[in-house]
C-alpha cells in the first residue's frame, strides 16, 4: 500500500531536517515494503512575508485527503510569533481535531543529559499535552485602551469533553508503559478551570483502577521533573502547562535537537500532523548544521500513527545506532557533521 504524506518544510532548519526525515522515511518505506508518496506546501512565515498568509483560504480542504502531515518548522525573523502560530499551526490543528499533542522524550545513547547521573530509563516520559482549547484562546481584549484604568482579559476554555478525551488518552497510554498517570495542575491559584480539570482527571481516574493516577501542582511538577524526573512516566496537562512542561522535559533529556512530536487525532477521523519540538532556528538556519534527529524521530511516530510499527521501530533502532557509534554527528552533539551527512547516516543504518 501507498500512504500520502503531506509535507510542510516551513521555515529555517525547518526546510533542513524535512528533507532527512524524507529520506529516513523513504529508504524505511521501501525496506518494509510499503510506499509513500509525498505532496510538498510551501506554507510558511516566508510565504507570508510574500503573500501576506501563511496558507491558502483553502488550506485545510488541500490536506484534508491526506493519511498524515509533517511539519518542520514555521518562524521567520521580522515576523510574529502569533502569526505562525494563529495563521497555520492552530488552525491545523483545531480543523483537524488534534486535540493531542504528544511528546515523548527519552535520553538517547550518545547524548548527555543536563541531569548527569540519571540512566535513561529514570528519565524517560511522555507528556500529552491538550492541544486544542485551554489556555490558548482568542477570547478576551484590550479594554479602557489609553486610560489610566486600561487592561487586558485572557480567557481560558475548558469544555467537558475536551478535558474528558485527552484524560482518557493519557490513561489508556499509561495502560500500555508503566501504568502511572501523573496531572498537571494549579487549582490553587486558578480557581475556575483548574478545579474542573481536577474533578474530571479524578472521574476517569476511577475508571482506571489499576493505573496509579497523581495530580500535582504545575510548579512543583517542574522541579519535580529536573529533581526526581524518575517519579513521572505520563504527564497530562492543559495546552499552556504541557507546552511548558513538555519543552522542559526535552530539555532535561537530550535536548531540544532530540525531540520529536506528533499532533494526534485519535479516532483518525482527520490527518494527524507530525512536528519536531524545536522551532526554525533562524541562529543557524541555511547553514547546513542543524540536528535532524528530532524530525527523524518525528518521521518514527508518523509511521507509528500509520500502523506502521515495524518500520518506525527500525527508524529509532537506527538514530540510536548512529548517535551510539558517535562518528557522525553535528555540532549540537559535539561534532562536525552537516545535516545531510547525519541524515544519511541513520537512512544507511536501516540496511
Ligand atoms: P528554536 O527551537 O528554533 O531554537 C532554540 C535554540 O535551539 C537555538 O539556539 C537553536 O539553534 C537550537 N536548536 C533548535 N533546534 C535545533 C536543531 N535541530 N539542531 C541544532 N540546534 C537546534 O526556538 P526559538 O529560537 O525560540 O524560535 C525560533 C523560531 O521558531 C521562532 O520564530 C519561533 O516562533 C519558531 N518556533 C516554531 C515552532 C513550530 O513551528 N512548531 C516551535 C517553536 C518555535
Ligand atoms: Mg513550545
Amino acid at each position: 500500500s501507498t500512504y500520502r504524506i503531506a509535507g510542510i518544510p516551513g521555515d529555517g532548519i525547518g526546510v533542513d531536517v524535512t528533507i532527512e526525515a524524507r529520506k529516513v522515511l523513504d529508504r524505511a518505506a521501501e525496506l518494509h515494503g510499503f510506499g509513500l508518496e509525498w505532496t510538498e506546501f510551501d506554507w510558511s512565515c516566508e510565504r507570508y512575508s510574500r503573500t501576506g498568509t501563511m496558507m491558502p483560504a483553502e488550506g485545510v480542504e488541500q490536506l484534508a485527503p491526506f493519511d498524515a502531515i509533517l511539519l518542520g518548522a514555521v518562524g521567520f525573523p521580522g515576523v510574529p510569533d502569533h502569526v505562525s502560530l494563529w495563521g497555520l499551526l492552530i488552525p491545523l490543528r483545531r480543523a483537524f481535531a488534534q486535540y493531542v499533542n504528544l511528546r515523548p522524550v527519552k535520553l538517547l545513547p550518545g547524548t548527555t543529559s543536563v541531569l548527569a547521573g540519571r540512566s535513561a530509563e529514570e528519565l524517560e516520559m511522555v507528556i500529552v499535552r491538550e492541544n486544542s482549547e485551554g489556555e490558548y484562546s482568542a477570547i478576551g481584549g484590550r479594554h479602557n485602551t489609553g486610560q489610566p484604568g486600561e487592561f487586558v482579559l485572557q480567557e481560558s476554555v475548558f469544555t467537558r469533553v475536551g478535558v474528558q478525551r485527552i484524560i482518557r488518552y493519557a490513561f489508556e497510554l499509561a495502560v500500555n508503559r508503566k501504568g502511572r498517570v501523573c496531572s498537571a495542575t494549579k487549582s490553587n491559584g486558578l480557581i475556575h478551570s483548574m478545579p474542573y480539570w481536577d474533578e474530571i482527571f479524578a472521574e476517569v481516574a476511577a475508571e482506571y483502577p489499576n493505573v496509579a493516577s497523581e495530580q500535582c501542582h504545575v510548579d512543583a511538577l517542574a522541579a519535580r521533573m529536573v529533581q526526581q524526573p524518575e517519579r513521572l512516566d505520563v504527564v497530562v496537562a492543559s495546552n499552556l502547562f504541557g507546552d511548558i512542561l513538555s519543552d522542559l522535559a526535552a530539555a532535561v533529556t537530550g535536548g531540544l535537537g532530540m525531540a520529536p512530536s506528533g499532533n494526534i487525532n485519535p479516532p483518525g477521523e482527520f490527518p494527524s500532523m507530525f512536528e519536531a519540538v524545536h522551532g526554525s532556528a533562524p541562529d543557524i538556519a541555511g547553514q547546513g548544521i542543524a540536528n535532524p534527529v528530532a524530525q527523524v524521530l518525528t518521521g518514527a511516530m508518523l509511521l507509528e500513527h500509520l500502523g506502521r510499527t515495524g518500520a518506525a521501530n527500525a527508524v529509532t533502532t537506527a538514530v540510536e545506532k548512529v548517535l551510539a557509534e558517535g562518528a557522525v554527528a553535528t555540532p549540537d552533539l559535539g561534532g562536525t557533521a552537516t545535516t545531510a551527512q547525519l541524515g544519511s547516516a541513520i537512512a544507511a543504518a536501516l540496511g
